[in-house]
């Protein structure tokens, strides 16, 4: 029945919602009423005129089509005034609500997880006895993780089901220990430098294992390296330095006692405890009543890896040990299950102090 109307008053009726939209305040939207349903003037008061003047005929679609656009602003207009007020009531009621006497909301801060602090600590640890971090790349090749460690062939660690294989580089694999850091800095050290100063560096970082997920195992955990080559070295400066570390790390008081062990990168190797940190050594639960804890794995370098990268096994040695962080970051917070460390539970991060 558009056919009726003026065209621009059909021109009207189309921007009409847009124009309603943009009324911010009951001042717009009154000046807004005026245009389109005020008693003098308006788009439905020249309707009106239009009405009275149509022939007999028209005036009855004439009129249905005139009402039903009178109908529909004022509907429109009745809404977009009740949202208005109700956003200006609101507003108020928020306003009266607010207490100037409170603290500001302080903003969430984020912090280092655990795990990182952990590590950190540790290369803080052996920084003044001139231990660097020297960093490798978590995917790895077989010859960094395996063959430069002098790990064999038939070797179980090297099986599939315990090493995860990338499907589409079946020689690349994700590092299942630090260890392959030993390799790459001994070969960078050995062909751009020349050994002369010898070796110190610390490389913590993630490695994998196809393990099942429970709360002593996770298929993705971390370790810290540490490797020391020089002239002369033995198991005494391992030991000594070990000791240094450790009570750094646990309490003066804290003794470490080596174990004979075996791992091919190192001959002779060891795992070395130390006295239970939670019950000063008499006996509790994370000892298992023996005062003693696990806490790595080390050794003298094998010649052979050594030898791998080019460094005369003669004329140097050194020693290297391995450690698990979240075993170490458990104990020392007496954590009983590991994925806390990795779910970023709030809560838990607030108690290890990660969120104060
Ligand atoms: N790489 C060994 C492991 O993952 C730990 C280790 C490192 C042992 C260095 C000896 C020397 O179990």
């Amino acid at each position: 029945m558009d056919h009726l109307l003026p065209p621009d008053i059909v021109e009207a009726g189309h921007s009409f919602p847009a124009e309603l939209a943009a009324c911010g305040d009951l001042d717009a939207l009154l000046r807004l009423k005026g245009a389109y349903v005020g008693r003098e003037g308006s788009h439905a008061a020249r309707l009106m005129e239009l009405l009275k003047l149509a022939p007999k005929e028209q005036k009855r679609d004439l009129g249905a089509a005139i009402n039903a656009l009178k109908q529909q602003w004022e509907e429109g207009l009745k809404s977009r005034q009740f949202e208005i007020e109700t956003k200006k009531k609101n507003r108020k009621a928020l306003a009266a609500s607010w207490d100037p006497s409170l603290p500001p909301p302080v903003p969430a801060q984020g912090a280092l997880n655990p795990l990182n602090r952990l590590m950190d600590r540790l290369v803080e640890v052996f920084r003044p006895l001139g231990f660097h971090v020297e960093e490798g790349p978590e995917i790895e090749t077989e010859a960094h993780n395996f063959d430069g460690l002098n790990i064999p062939e038939d070797h179980p660690a090297k099986a599939s089901s315990d090493t995860f294989y990338l499907a589409a580089h079946p020689d690349l694999l994700l590092r299942t220990h630090t260890s392959p850091v030993q390799v790459r800095t001994l070969l960078r050290v050995a062909q751009d430098l020349g050994i002369r100063g010898g070796v110190r560096f610390l490389s913590p970082g993630r490695v994998y294992r196809k393990d099942e997920i429970d709360p002593t195992h996770s298929p993705m955990f971390h370790q810290v390296e540490g490797m020391l080559v020089g002239h002369g070295i033995g198991m005494q400066h391992l030991k000594g330095t070990l000791e240094y570390a450790l009570r750094a790390l646990f309490g003066p008081h804290t003794e470490i006692r080596l174990r004979p062990s075996y791992f091919p990168f190192v001959e002779p190797g060891c795992e070395v405890d130390v006295s239970c940190p939670l019950c000063a050594a008499r006996g509790c639960r994370v000892c298992k009543g023996s005062g003693w804890v696990e806490i790595l794995g080390a050794g003298l370098i094998h010649p052979k890896v050594l030898e791998y990268a080019g460094i005369d096994p003669v004329e140097w040695s050194g020693w290297a040990f391995g450690m698990g962080v979240e075993r170490m970051a458990m104990m020392l917070s007496q954590t009983p299950d590991l994925r806390l460390f990795f779910e970023n539970d709030q809560r838990f991060l607030k108690a290890m102090g990660g969120l104060d």
